[in-house]
């Protein structure tokens, strides 16, 4: 059985991954930093269903936290085969005046560091079976450039250019490295968006309805699967279009 690393899987489009890789066959490490009781729930859940998975509790953006919580998920489920790097922090929005470079470095802790932090220590490994695979959750914004959100657009965008330079560094040794850019999905943190601005995001949706997590957790399992094999490099968006206009 395959092993995927889905980062921040506790809620969210990450706990729709895991359970959806579940269902492909896939073992799954549900990594989460706090919330302990949901990251257990998801796993019941793939459990309940006849998969497998492991409550892997560690802060992506804790460097040395990131070598025990690999070895954790390798004695439960074995090596990593797959990383989904999906966890995000705290999203704060706020005009330029107000930005610092520590809000900037917050975001880029998450979408840079710990997926360069992570795939140097499962490199060795994979290099030597000449397999992997990498999907990056990116962000609609990095194209979009949504005002007062320049720390998190920058580390959105950047996250994309890294993943087309790991595409071309890693394809010669059999690994894939692609991006998933969601636009808005609403998910459990959304519950207090007001109607306006979920109005306000669907004028400019041609398909004018919200994506579900699973759409988001369909095309990462395609990513994953055998079937995406000359696949590498690539940004897909996935938000009815918006970037379209
Ligand atoms: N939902 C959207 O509309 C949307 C749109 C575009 C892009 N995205 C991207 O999609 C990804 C998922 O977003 P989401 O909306 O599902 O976020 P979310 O609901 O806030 O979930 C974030 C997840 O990350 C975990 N997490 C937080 N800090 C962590 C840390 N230091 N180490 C490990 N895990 C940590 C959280 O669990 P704990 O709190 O238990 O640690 C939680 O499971 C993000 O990369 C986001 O930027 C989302």
């Amino acid at each position: 059985m395959k092993v995927a690393l889905v980062t921040g899987a506790s809620r969210g489009l990450g706990a729709v991954m895991a359970t959806t890789l579940a269902k492909d066959g896939w073992a799954v490490a549900v990594n989460y930093a706090n919330d302990s009781a949901s990251a257990n729930q998801v796993v019941a859940r793939i459990e309940a269903h006849g998969g497998r998975a492991f409550a892997a509790r560690f802060s992506v953006i804790d460097s040395a936290a990131l070598r025990p919580g690999l070895e954790a998920i390798a004695r439960q489920l074995g090596p990593v085969d797959l990383i989904v790097n999906n966890a995000t922090g705290p999203q704060p929005e706020m005009p330029i005046m107000e930005q610092s470079w520590q809000t900037y470095l917050d975001q880029l802790e998450f979408f840079v560091k710990a997926p360069l932090e992570l795939l140097q220590l499962v490199l060795p490994d994979w290099r030597a079976r000449k397999s992997g695979r990498i999907v990056n959750i990116g962000s609609e914004v990095a194209e979009l450039g949504n005002p007062y959100f320049g720390n998190y657009a920058s580390a959105k965008g950047a996250m994309l250019s890294m993943t087309r330079s790991w595409a071309k560094e890693l394809g010669p040794e059999g690994i894939t490295v692609n991006l998933v850019a969601p636009g808005w999905i609403p998910v459990e943190r959304h519950v207090d968006a007001s109607q306006a601005s979920r109005d306000h995001y669907l004028e400019r949706t041609p398909l004018g309805h919200f994506g579900k997590p699973e759409d988001i957790a369909d095309m990462v399992a395609f990513l994953a699967s055998d079937k995406a094999d000359f696949i590498t490099g690539q940004r897909f968006a996935v938000n009815g279009g918006r970037t379209l206009t």
